[in-house]
């Protein structure tokens, strides 16, 4: 999808951004992946493939969460400062995804938004990021599993073409709650593309008509924080 003038940026996900991503990770699943688990996916696994959404520019004052964020990285500032630590300039991750490529299918293995920036195109703008790159890649299927109290997530899937196909009893060890299965048609073919490509186009006219940031809101630059 051309990201041009569009509020968000979407990027492989890197080493760097572990430590945010974990941010987002902790206050979305009930049994969050470890930093561990994301840093073999990006090191050792060969067969997946993790995006991440950031803003296209600083934060604005009158975004959800700025506060909270601007006090939680100058703590962090100044706790790499006492450490020594460089700082990775820019990080502000929104959200992230990723999947694993196996035999033709996309099978999604996870999907967060940072929880102050739910309902604003970014989840949908990352599962369509992964379906195209998944048919870059070869993919001829996408399918994941989803809790079967996770409304959300299920009506994000179910928009793009997902149709329930089976459950799996007791799924999810936490609470033995059962997993949905959830596949879409093949990727590249006409029924699935229609539909995508229709997709794609209102989600650029939502997010550029309702989600762009006014120009007085705009930060000139993350210098300009005390
Ligand atoms: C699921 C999740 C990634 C959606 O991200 P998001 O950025 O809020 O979603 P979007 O704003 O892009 O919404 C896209 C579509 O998702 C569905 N959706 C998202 N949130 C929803 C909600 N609270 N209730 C119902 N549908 C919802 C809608 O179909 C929506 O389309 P619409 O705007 O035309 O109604 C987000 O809720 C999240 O991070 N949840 C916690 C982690 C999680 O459960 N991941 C899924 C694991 S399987």
């Amino acid at each position: 999808m051309n990201l041009n003038g569009l509020p968000y940026v979407i990027e492989p996900m890197q080493l760097r951004d572990v430590a945010e991503v974990m941010e987002i990770e902790r206050l979305s699943f009930p049994t969050p992946w470890s930093a561990r688990a994301y840093r073999y996916e990006l090191q050792e696994n060969n067969l997946s493939h993790y995006l991440i959404a950031r803003p296209q520019r600083p934060l604005s004052k009158k975004e959800p969460g700025f506060l909270a964020r601007l006090r939680r990285e100058r703590l962090v500032e100044r706790l790499r400062r006492s450490l020594r630590v460089t700082a990775s300039p820019g990080v502000n991750i929104l959200g992230y995804g990723g999947f694993w490529l196996m035999a033709g299918e996309a099978h999604i293995s996870t999907i967060a938004v940072r929880a102050e920036w739910r309902r604003r195109g970014i989840g949908e703008l990352l599962l369509v990021a992964m379906l195209e790159r998944a048919v870059e890649l070869g993919g001829d299927l996408a399918a994941l599993e989803v809790r079967v109290s996770n409304v959300a997530a299920q009506s994000l899937y179910g928009k793009y073409g997902f149709a329930k196909v089976g459950r799996r009893p007791r799924y999810y060890s936490d609470r033995g709650e059962d997993a949905l299965i959830m596949t879409t048609k093949h990727l590249t073919s006409a029924a699935f593309q229609s539909g995508f490509q229709r997709l794609k186009a209102e989600l650029r006219q939502k997010l550029v008509e309702r989600f762009s940031p006014q120009p007085q809101e705009v930060l000139d630059s993350p210098s300009t924080i005390p």
